[in-house]
């Protein structure tokens, strides 16, 4: 039996019944096309950045295409990579004009001069790295329109930011993240999703987590370094990913959820909002299928 393992998430959060299908489908693919990369011996780096551009390009999802809407009815998105192997990582915020911000930060992360370029200065990056750049309209979706429309008063609110995490038959763990964060956020708000340690984390020996939720409390808990921290201390998988999201809630009161592959390749999720899409693939049968 092949030794590697994905999880990818398309979020947490409440959402539509309508949106509830595609969804499900959406994360069985991004977790079937990198569970293709593991077989074929490739790295968990290229299978996490493969599944989460994949989240990306499918507008159901609150990343790339079809994100959420910022105060100004513009697209700001936010995404991050980590490789556990050599604890290089990077990431983007604030971004408008990239349909998969995973890509450009895969790009900053291996030029290894930067971890983190926001705005117009990342895109300037995207253009000399050679990341095609596109308008922001090609990334507003109908559906998110008509939704800033509606939402102009309510709360701000997070849903379907997606991400992945692997562990490749070298034994090397990864993790990637990739949001347009919270609705109707100020513009030039930047959420946990572009931080490392907050939304993603990745170490080899330890493991790698995505997050998703609400950023603000995920970002003041350091929930994806924390999660690692508790798997170092032994705990079972499924276990430290429970207590950390029931520290998220008790400590800052925050929503959310997130995914992670443990050391040896172990696999665990919890959320403590009324749904989060994730799904897996079996590595005896090769088959994805969804998680609680
Ligand atoms: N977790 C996504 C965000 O708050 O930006």
């Amino acid at each position: 039996m092949i030794r590697a393992s994905i999880i990818v998430h398309g979020g947490a959060g409440k959402y539509s019944e309508d949106l509830r299908i595609p969804r499900e489908q959406g994360a069985k693919v991004a977790a079937l096309e990198a569970w293709r990369i593991l077989v074929n011996g490739g790295s968990a780096v290229d299978a996490v950045e493969t599944a989460v551009a994949v989240l990306e390009d499918d507008p159901v999802f609150n990343a790339g295409r079809g994100a959420v809407l910022n105060a100004d009815c513009q697209v700001e998105l936010d995404a991050s990579i980590m490789d556990g192997r050599t604890l290089r990582a990077g990431a983007v915020g604030a971004v408008k004009h990239l349909r998969n911000p995973v890509r450009l930060a895969r790009r900053i992360m291996e030029q290894g001069r930067h971890v983190l370029l926001v705005g117009a200065g990342a895109e300037r990056f995207a253009a000399a790295v050679g990341i095609p750049t596109c308008s922001s309209e090609e990334l507003i979706t109908e559906r998110q329109l008509q939704r800033w429309w509606q939402e102009r008063r309510a709360d701000l609110e997070a849903m379907g930011t997606v991400g992945a995490a692997a562990f490749d038959q070298q034994g090397h763990v990864a993790a990637a993240t990739s949001t347009g964060g919270m609705a109707q956020k100020h513009p030039g708000r930047v959420g946990d999703s572009a931080l490392v340690g907050c939304g993603t984390y990745a170490e080899d020996g330890r493991g790698a987590v995505s997050c998703t939720g609400h950023g603000e409390p995920i970002i003041r808990v350091t929930l994806a370094r924390a999660t690692v921290d508790r798997l170092e201390a032994g705990l079972d998988p499924m276990r430290a990913a429970q207590e950390a999201i029931a520290d998220l809630a008790r400590k800052v009161k925050g929503e959310g959820g997130l995914i992670l592959v443990d050391g040896q390749g172990r696999i665990g999720c919890a959320h403590n909002t009324p749904a989060m899409t994730a799904a897996t693939v079996d590595a005896a049968t090769g088959i994805p299928r969804l998680l609680p």
